[in-house]
């Protein structure tokens, strides 16, 4: 196994999709081992409670720290004073931005761990505590909201997992994304030549492979000038 993720949620049943994904194929070939813990049965009243009325007052309820100690201190594999192994990632709307490089970065890690917040999130605490025991990251995907955190952690495992040195059957495909040359991806065409009324840019057709390479370096630059000139700032 080369990276086990992990996913504390209270909707373990969101990541079943993850059998029947590229990520499946991961599991398959044993480069991944993928485990889904339901943050509930850390919660032994009546009703299974995780949540609970914000100090101070406000809208909404806030998750309480406990089930969270107990579930992340057995998913990480250390006792409550203990430093731990990986990186737990926190998504929130208020971390910073996920990005390709972040991605990167996680997919050379052996263990990640998602907790999933819901509600208007998790107690402060929580984070503050296995802060100071190992590497803690806030993240978000974007800036909107979504209702929690199992929809954000989904799109950075495919993110992450795709990454992982032996999962791609072309590995040179990834060099060629958007992102991974800071530029977004050149368009792309395939057979047949002509379609509606379209045709190909003929360059493609040429046989030049500078002169397409060229070519595709000018849409990249132009692509990008258009939708994401962000990107060219730096
Ligand atoms: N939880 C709610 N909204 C989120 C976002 N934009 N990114 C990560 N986690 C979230």
């Amino acid at each position: 196994i080369r990276v086990r993720i992990h996913i504390v949620t209270i909707f373990p049943a969101f990541f079943d999709v993850l059998d029947v994904s590229l990520i499946g194929k991961a599991r398959e070939k044993g480069l991944l081992d993928l485990r889904v813990h339901d943050l509930r049965d850390a919660a032994h009243d009546r009703h299974r409670t995780v949540d609970d009325t914000p100090y101070g007052g406000g809208a909404g309820m806030v998750m309480k720290p406990e089930p969270w100690g107990v579930t992340l201190d057995d998913v990480l594999g250390a006792a409550a004073d203990e430093p731990f192994e990986g990186v737990l990632v926190v998504p929130t709307p208020s971390g910073e931005v996920f990005s390709q490089a972040l991605a990167r970065e996680l997919a050379q890690e052996r263990q990640l761990v998602f907790a999933c917040g819901r509600y208007e999130g998790i107690d402060q605490r929580v984070v503050d505590h296995y802060a100071s025991r190992g590497r803690v990251r806030l993240v978000s995907i974007g800036d909107y909201v979504l209702n929690g955190g199992e929809v954000a952690s989904m799109a950075m495992i495919e993110a992450v997992t795709r990454l992982i040195p032996g999962f791609m059957g072309n590995p040179e495909s990834l060099l060629e994304e958007s992102h991974e040359d800071g530029l977004l991806e050149y368009p792309i065409y395939t057979k047949p030549a002509l379609w509606r009324g379209l045709e190909v840019p003929p360059v493609l057709l040429s046989g030049n492979h500078g002169a397409v390479a060229a070519w595709r370096r000018e849409q990249s630059i132009e692509r990008t000038r258009e939708r994401r000139p962000d990107l060219l700032d730096g």
